[in-house]
């Protein structure tokens, strides 16, 4: 009998016909997030997990699987599972590390220049029929990433990547990384001379227990006015009510591609204020880099259920 590998995210019909090739399913295939309890049902029997960050694996799913050999996510990050668990029961997780860094520092590049180019803004000013008067000196003024120090928290993978588009439009560039590391063009400092100095502060370090609300409200208040956070790493890393007070107040400006909560509530303050630019979690949403995902966690999975080493095992310290 074919062993069970359980998919707790919706996939291309071709990933999931590969996947119906070499083993029995089942696949949640609703974009809402799955619950514990049901979860936790369905891998009682399963050898293997492939899921993604929509849908928590915890201690209590991981109790639940007395067969598991596997856990195989399609994503970089990690904090939607729970490690010490599957560590304590010897469950390897595969993840899906290097192919999303491009797309990822390309849209926080990309919230960068909507914020301070006012994109979406502009946008619906010109759908609703705001633009009545010509071209004027002072209309609708931004500022330019050319003039400005960009501070950015995070110096693995995709800070780094930030940092080489950033030295392409002539930026001043300030980096902090937990064990300091060199970095082309970028100045290492600590945190408070960061949000100190910058313009903008872009956010790219993971999400642990080490950097929950890492931006906190004292390094908010220390940000300079008009200045810009950029976050497409993960929600927990910043307070997300003190950022809110902060744009409310009018003093800052932000872009958010995560979140504390996602999706995103409908009653959630950002979505009233018109100083921050909120996308829904797409940092590695280009059809190439998804593909590339999907593949390392097919492998990570199939090596897994054969009880091979991952070739994108997470260490388990
Ligand atoms: C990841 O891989 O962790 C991303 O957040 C998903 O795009």
């Amino acid at each position: 009998m074919s062993e069970l590998v359980v998919v707790t995210v919706p996939l291309p019909d071709a990933v999931l016909d590969w996947l119906g090739d070499r083993y029995a399913l089942k696949v949640w295939d609703q974009a809402t997030q799955m619950s514990e309890d049901l979860l936790s049902e369905w891998v009682r029997p399963a050898q293997g997990i492939l899921c993604s960050v929509g849908t928590p694996v915890t201690r209590k799913v991981i109790d639940a699987a007395p067969a598991l050999k596997v856990i195989s996510t399609i994503s970089v990050g990690l904090d939607h599972i729970d490690l010490a668990s599957a560590n304590r029961h010897g469950v390897p997780v595969g993840f899906t590390p290097d192919v999303l860094v491009d797309s990822t520092a390309d849209m926080s590049v990309a919230l960068m220049l909507a914020v301070t180019r006012r994109v979406p803004e502009a946008d619906r000013f010109v759908r609703h029929g705001g633009w009545r008067a010509g071209w004027s000196t002072g209309f609708f003024l931004g500022s330019d990433l050319s003039r400005a120090t960009v501070g950015i928290v995070g110096l693995g993978p995709t800070g780094q990547a930030v940092a080489t588009r950033l030295r392409g439009f002539g930026s001043r560039l300030i980096g902090w990384n937990r064990t300091p590391r060199a970095v082309e063009g970028v100045e290492l400092t600590d945190l408070e001379t960061l949000f100190g100095q910058a313009d903008i502060v872009t956010v790219h370090t993971a999400s642990t227990p080490d950097t929950y609300h890492l931006v906190n409200a004292a390094r908010l208040a220390a940000m300079r006015d008009g200045a810009i956070l950029i976050n497409t790493a993960r929600g927990a890393i910043v307070d997300e009510s003190a950022l809110v007070r902060e744009l409310a107040s009018g003093r800052l400006r932000a872009g958010m591609d995560v979140f504390d909560e996602e999706p995103l509530a409908e009653n959630s303050p950002l979505m009233q204020l018109d100083n921050v630019v909120l996308t829904p979690h797409l940092g590695s949403a280009t059809r190439a880099t998804r593909e590339a995902m999907i593949q390392r966690a097919l492998e990570n999975l199939s090596a897994g259920m054969a009880g091979e080493a991952l070739p994108w095992q997470v260490k388990p310290e």
